[in-house]
């Protein structure tokens, strides 16, 4: 079988990096080399050390980065027509915005349509994996788990189970929201590269019922993931609460129905108390820290650096939250991450930032050994990134001497222009979508 090797400026992280001069936590290769052979990569070093045999096609990067591809570990992928609708906070911008858009997914013409070009976007962008929230219609999951797999993506995604707070045409009930989860399951979850998410969508949206059979079906099924939404904003959490009494708090309502964990996955998490925060990281539950989405919805900044130092940390992950998010691009993310995490007076210096946007979001989804490194085993499934991709960022660039200053500025200015290539398994797939 051929084999290609891909040249270019490696970087993957071994750890996560503790300080901007953690040289430690990563391997840079000024002039290095991946061998891949089906769609794994099999060696990785410097150019002049991997060995090479006769018929291995080069195809040289030099002077961009290979990196492992960026890991966005929530999305919705319905919220393409959503994204950017002006002038409300949560709750209203979902019955305004979300909740009519969500609706058309009941026709599977329109849920294939928009997968293939929610997929497509990733891989403009860089992003190889994402944990993504389809609708309550279980075409909507089928629209993009099918996609994914023509694709060869490694994707996590489930149906939102909903019954109740949401119009007729998006609800489902306690037993079918059970049922169509469980046939979604067995349709997809291990099928390739592609696994399930228990996704009921907050506890607004669900009833006790509802909460109960989620609870069942990680039971039932615990190498699926969980994915839901957590204390994003201050009128969800009172009404959360109002509709919960008995629970104590917006943690524990998912506490009692057996959703915390370590694959579960809770976006947001913004106005945690340290009781709440202990519960996650006692449980080993992953908050995910949705920036775009923080800042453009108002719902209040994400305390990254509070979570990683508190005496029980949070295990972490870095999300687009599109459609509540504002961008597509794990770069634009970072650089707004930056930016949430500046106005607490701290900063999130940008090799742990690119490490959480690859190995370490691969490490909150469990997935390292499969994704988010360039160590020999894991999928080709990598972003090749220019730093002087603008007229701008060549300017910028002139003055930059380090590896942490050339990454700083690829989140600062960066988007898609700076992806030169998306690899997935290997294949050039950026390339494919402007054939
Ligand atoms: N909470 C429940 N559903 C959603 C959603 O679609 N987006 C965001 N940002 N928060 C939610
Ligand atoms: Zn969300």
């Amino acid at each position: 079988m051929t084999r290609t090797v891909l040249r270019g400026r490696t970087l993957t992280f071994r750890r996560a990096p503790e300080r901007i001069d953690d040289h430690s936590a990563y391997a840079f290769e000024d002039d290095g080399a991946l061998v891949v052979e089906a769609g794994r990569i099999v060696a990785a070093g410097a150019f002049s050390t991997v060995a090479r045999l006769p018929g291995d096609a080069v195809i040289d990067h030099r002077p961009h980065l290979i990196l492992p591809g960026f890991i966005d570990a929530h999305a919705h992928f319905p919220q393409m027509q959503v994204i950017g609708s002006f002038g409300a906070e949560l709750l209203v911008w979902l019955n305004t915005y979300t909740f009519p858009a969500e609706t058309r997914f009941a026709d599977e013409r329109h849920a294939a349509r928009i997968a293939s070009a929610f997929l497509d976007e990733m891989v403009r962008q860089g992003t190889t994996t994402s944990a993504v929230y389809c609708t309550v219609h279980p075409q909507s999951a089928d629209a993009l788990f099918a996609e994914a797999a023509r694709r060869g993506m490694a994707m996590i995604a489930g149906k939102v189970m909903m019954d109740r707070n949401a119009p007729p045409a998006l609800t489902d009930d306690a037993q079918r929201g059970h049922d169509e989860t469980k046939a979604l399951i067995g349709r997809w979850h291990g099928k390739g590269r592609r696994r399930y998410a228990i996704t009921p969508r907050f506890a607004i949206t669900s009833t006790p019922a509802q909460m109960e059979a989620a609870g069942a079906l990680a039971r039932e099924f615990p190498d699926c993931h969980v994915q839901t939404h957590l204390s994003e904003n201050d009128a969800e959490i009172a009404l959360t609460n109002s509709l919960y009494p008995d629970c104590g708090d917006y943690t524990g309502i998912y506490e009692r129905y057996g959703l915390t964990g370590p694959k579960s996955l809770f976006g947001h998490c913004i106005h945690l108390s340290e009781r709440e925060a202990d519960a996650l990281s006692d449980s080993g539950s992953v908050a995910v820290f949705c920036p775009t989405s923080n800042l453009f919805l108002g719902s209040g900044l994400f305390d990254y650096q509070r979570y990683r130092r508190r005496a029980k940390p949070l295990r972490m992950a870095i999300a687009t939250d599109v459609g509540g998010g504002t961008n597509y691009s794990l770069l634009r993310t970072l650089d707004e991450g930056y930016k949430a995490i500046a106005a607490h007076g701290e900063k999130l210096d940008p090799m742990r930032g690119f490490w959480q946007a690859t190995r370490g979001n691969a490490e909150a989804l469990g997935m390292a050994n499969e994704i988010g490194s360039l160590d020999p085993g894991r999928f080709a499934d990598l972003v090749v990134l220019d730093a002087r991709a603008t007229p701008a960022m060549r300017l910028r660039m002139e003055t930059v001497t380090t590896l942490a200053e050339e990454l700083f500025l690829l989140q600062t200015l960066g988007d898609d222009r700076a992806v030169v290539e998306t690899y997935v398994a290997g294949r050039p797939a950026k390339a494919a979508l402007a054939a």
